[in-house]
């Protein structure tokens, strides 16, 4: 290194890193929040750790409403504890982000901004008992899907929290599957309730899964990473592939004219997603963002005397003699 500059001899030592670094990863190890990563990887991981703990919180609001609207005590119960979960899975993954320097105040701060994005999904409405159904078995489903490849990240905290995630994520897809065998084989009338449910939440959950591969500008670096191990198309077919026959062996329509079956892939074949109301809900746009957000605000604002009593309680310790 003779005769290198300072600049010279740090990128060198940052290759050699780097190199260690994805070798680490092809070996299938977990990074652990204490050992050297790219700060790129740090800032991917925190953007998209934090957007799915924003997700997980916004995704309580549609389900919220039908709480004190559920058919049955028993579907209220279910209903509660499944809404309870989502917002404990905010909790794991606000930890997992803040492994990596992200405190909770900036997370907040940018999703009560408008900065920070959440699952698009969340913007649309739940009209009647049967999205309760549509959301669990469609909403859930592609959550499934996504955070099943997520407990394989290379990053050890995001994975260990999507493991837990996921044992409760088939609860919440089996109560939601349950409610629409209920009213799929009922009276006619509650057949068409969640005919109109999937019909209203069948093309947000396949958003979820994100633009075309083309046109997802961060996967090449999470899947160089190790952090997605399937890209968004994959993911959504096999999404596509697993809810159609379940729809139909119901009775239940897909609402896509364009859906056929390729006998030679195997696969069934969805038309093209309608991305202008994708970035369009995403800006702010959607029929419930507005709405979502001020839920957000005031629920933050109404947490200010808690968080405040914890931190007078906290100086009080510290000034309490050792
Ligand atoms: N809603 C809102 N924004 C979306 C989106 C969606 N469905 N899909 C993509 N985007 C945004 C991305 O965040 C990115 O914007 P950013 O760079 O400003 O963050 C932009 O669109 C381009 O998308 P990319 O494909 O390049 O982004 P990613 O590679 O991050 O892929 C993702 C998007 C698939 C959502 C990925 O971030 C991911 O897997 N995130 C973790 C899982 C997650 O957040 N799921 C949300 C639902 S949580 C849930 O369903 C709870 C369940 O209990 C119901």
């Amino acid at each position: 290194m003779y005769g290198a500059t300072v600049d010279e001899i740090e990128d060198a030592a940052y290759d050699d890193k780097l190199a260690e670094f994805e070798a680490r990863i092809a070996r299938g190890e977990k990074i652990e929040p204490g050992d050297w990563m790219p700060d790129e990887y740090r800032r991917q991981l925190i953007r998209m750790i934090s957007q799915h703990a924003h997700s997980e919180v916004v995704g309580m609001l549609p389900e919220g409403t039908f709480i004190t609207s559920a058919p049955t005590l028993r579907r209220k119960l279910i209903l509660l504890a499944k809404v309870q979960d989502e917002g404990g899975h905010g909790q794991y993954l606000y930890h997992a982000a803040e492994t990596l320097g992200a405190t909770r105040e900036e997370m907040l701060e940018a999703l009560l901004s408008g900065k920070a994005k959440y699952a698009s999904v969340f913007n649309y409405p739940a009209l009647s008992w049967a999205d309760m159904g549509a959301i669990g078995m469609l909403v859930d489903g592609a959550a499934i899907l996504n955070q099943t490849m997520l407990a394989r990240a290379s990053y050890g905290p995001y994975s260990r929290a999507m493991i837990r995630i996921c044992t409760e994520e088939n609860f919440h897809q089996r109560q939601g599957e349950d409610i629409i065998i209920t009213l799929a084989q009922g009276t006619e009338e509650q057949k068409a309730m969640a005919q109109d449910a999937i019909n209203r939440w069948w093309w947000p959950s396949m958003m979820m899964f994100g633009p075309h591969d083309s046109d997802s500008k961060n996967s090449e670096i999470l899947l160089r990473w190790g952090v997605k191990t399937r890209t968004n198309d994959q993911l959504r077919q096999q999404f596509v592939n697993q809810m159609v026959p379940k729809l139909h062996k119901l009775g239940l329509s897909v609402p896509d004219p364009d859906l056929h079956y390729d006998e030679e892939s195997g696969n069934w074949i969805h038309g093209e997603i309608d991305w202008d109301e994708f970035w369009n809900v995403i800006k702010g746009n959607g029929p419930c963002n507005a709405e979502r957000m001020a839920a957000r605000r005031k629920a933050h604002e109404d947490g200010q005397w808690v968080r405040e009593a914890l931190e007078a309680y906290a100086a009080r310790q510290e000034a309490q003699p050792a």
